[in-house]
């Protein structure tokens, strides 16, 4: 009997072992900061997103757009590229430029190999302006375009207005419904 109640126990260690190594080999996720603006307040919010992944046990890696210096298919890109196309999941931060999306995050789109980089993938969208529409638009915008490279959009889309009310000093949201809405829409993205 204790040696089955031992047994038992040690297979039901090594299921949630192989489970948790599934879940991360399957799904690699990428949180893209979506704009190339040195101290961009939408950095700030990718990294608070990276930082309750990590506290949800899930690794993720965070690519900040200010490192694309040129507009080209240089070799700074294509390392960027090898990576999104290991990426099951993206996470897209995305301030309000002019009603819409930045020009450089089209860019990436743009020039990537998106049959290998996009195709078939799943996305996560969250707006960021110091107006009051969280860039609602650009967000709508940017599903179309994910749409047209076949990206399917998770429905929950997060407007983050008044951003720069938002962050406190030390660049982190506190304020409570936000954050609860953050890890929501967060907990819907990783079961979908
Ligand atoms: C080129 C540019 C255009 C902008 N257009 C808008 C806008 O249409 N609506 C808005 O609410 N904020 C606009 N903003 C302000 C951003 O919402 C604000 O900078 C916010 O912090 C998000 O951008 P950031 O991540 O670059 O900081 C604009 C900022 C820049 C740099």
């Amino acid at each position: 009997m204790f040696s089955f109640i031992m047994w038992h126990k040690c297979a039901t260690q090594a299921k949630l072992v192989i489970e948790l190594l599934l879940v991360k080999i399957k799904y690699m996720i990428t949180i893209i900061a979506g704009t190339n603006r040195k101290g961009s307040n939408t950095l700030k919010v990718a990294e608070q997103y990276a930082a309750i992944f990590k506290e949800k046990g899930l690794e993720v890696q965070l690519v900040s757009l200010e490192r694309l210096k040129s507009l080209e298919r240089n070799p700074d890109f294509e390392a960027l590229e090898s990576t999104l196309k290991q990426t099951n999941k993206f996470v897209f931060v995305v301030p309000e430029y002019n009603g819409s999306i930045p020009g450089i995050l089209k860019m990436l789109i743009d020039q990537s190999d998106i049959k290998n980089v996009w195709w078939g993938k799943k996305a996560l969208l969250t707006g960021v302006s110091t107006g009051r529409a969280g860039n609602l638009r650009g967000m709508e915008h940017l599903t179309g375009i994910l749409n047209y490279v076949k990206v399917v959009v998770h429905p929950n889309k997060l407007p983050i207005s008044v951003v720069d009310k938002l962050l406190n000093g030390a660049g982190i949201i506190t304020d409570a419904p936000t954050i609860n809405a953050i890890n929501n829409q967060i907990d819907e993205f990783i079961q979908f």
